[in-house]
């Protein structure tokens, strides 16, 4: 079957590489079809289950549907009575048009006239409110023209994908789990989606254990749990020790260990599956980084003792570190890089590193 992924659009680049990598993780076969900005599809093998439990803890991914074919907007209702509805209706229905993009499009009047073609054909019930199926027709490649003062406009489209919607992400997790709803907050917190996309870029799947030696309130952690994983946290901090134990056991996760130590003393009894960490960023003008760069460099060569040999590490960093030469120091490399711009003066890096 072919898969139909809404991609957030608040980074280039995270989206799609977390996508890439719970797939690695779930072992699910895939091969990229098509792809335009905030979506790409592709052709799998997978079955419907191992779909939605892809959708399961995506932070970056805000729907997931089954491609029924792709078609030219002009040649929408000729390719719609073309498929047997009856197949892919289930209960009650809607239709709904998404836009990616600020083409033009009569969303109301095709969603009307595409409802009352297919309620003709199947006999089933529109329900607005709570369908159990909803049609999705995805306006994607966006199709523009360059006026006389040559501005880009987008003036329409070149696609429609035409799909039933197997997954709307639930953007409650992300609001219920707001670092300042927590036990323990602290102003550094990351935001739960950011961490869940690193938990997911380290390639972690249940049962793994997780290692986070920068672990400050837990915020990584927490996301990690969420994948019923084991846990270990550590931070210099006291405060941060207790206050992320606290959070851990508010939000009900039980097997955890957290120690009170600085990373670079590091002393597990085990190895880990995957490492997601968002070490200080330190910046001290006077040493141009240097002092950070040291940490960074022994803090990593810390982990490489405890990672297992195929193990992923995600860690963030501000831009005026080049972990590139940090790395060099350590018998890890790198795999990819990704960029966040935070604001004018910080662009946080993304990097996933195995040994
Ligand atoms: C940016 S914060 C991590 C925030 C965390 N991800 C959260 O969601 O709360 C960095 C943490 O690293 C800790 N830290 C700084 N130097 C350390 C070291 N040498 N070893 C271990 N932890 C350290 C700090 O106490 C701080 O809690």
């Amino acid at each position: 079957m072919e898969i139909t992924v809404i991609l957030s659009q608040e980074n280039e680049t995270l989206p799609k590489a977390e996508l890439i990598a719970r797939l690695e993780t779930l072992e699910i076969s895939y091969e990229i079809t098509q792809e335009y900005p905030g979506v790409l599809s592709f052709k799998t093998d997978a079955t419907d289950d191992e779909i939605l439990k892809l959708g399961e803890h995506l932070g970056y991914t805000h729907e997931i549907l089954k491609s029924i074919t792709t078609t030219l907007p002009e040649q929408l209702q000729e390719s719609i009575e073309t498929i047997n509805w009856e197949d892919h209706i289930n209960g009650t229905f809607k239709v709904r048009v998404k836009r990616m993009g600020n083409g033009d499009v009569d969303k109301d009047s095709i969603e009307r006239n595409i409802g009352g073609y297919i309620k003709q054909q199947t006999n089933a019930d529109v329900n607005l409110d709570n369908s159990d199926t909803t049609v999705k027709l995805v306006y994607t490649d966006p199709k523009t023209q360059t006026n006389e003062f040559k501005e880009e406009r987008v003036v329409g489209y070149n696609k429609v994908i035409i799909t039933t919607q197997l997954i709307e992400q639930d953007k409650k997790h992300f609001f219920d789990n707001k670092p300042h709803k927590r036990p323990y907050f602290h102003p550094g917190s990351m935001s739960p989606k950011l961490a869940l996309c690193m938990v997911n870029l380290a390639h972690t799947k249940e049962n793994d254990t997780v290692l986070d030696p920068f672990c400050g309130t837990g915020g990584i952690l927490i996301e990690a749990g969420d994948l019923n994983t084991r846990l270990i946290g550590s931070d210099i901090e006291k405060c941060m020790y207790e206050g992320s134990k606290l959070n851990l056991a508010h939000e009900g996760f039980d097997d955890f260990e957290i120690h009170w130590e600085d990373v670079r003393k590091l002393n597990l009894d085990e190895k880990v599956d995957a490492v997601a960490m968002d070490p200080p960023y330190g910046i001290s003008t006077t040493l141009g980084g240097d002092d950070t760069k040291q940490l960074y460099t022994e803090a990593l060569n810390s982990i490489a003792q405890y990672i297992k040999d195929d193990g992923y590490i995600c860690m963030a960093s501000p831009h005026y570190i080049d972990l590139y030469e940090v790395v060099d120091n350590t018998p890890l490399t790198i795999k990819e890089q990704h960029e966040i711009r935070m604001h004018k003066s910080l662009t946080r890096i993304i990097t996933v590193l195995t040994k």
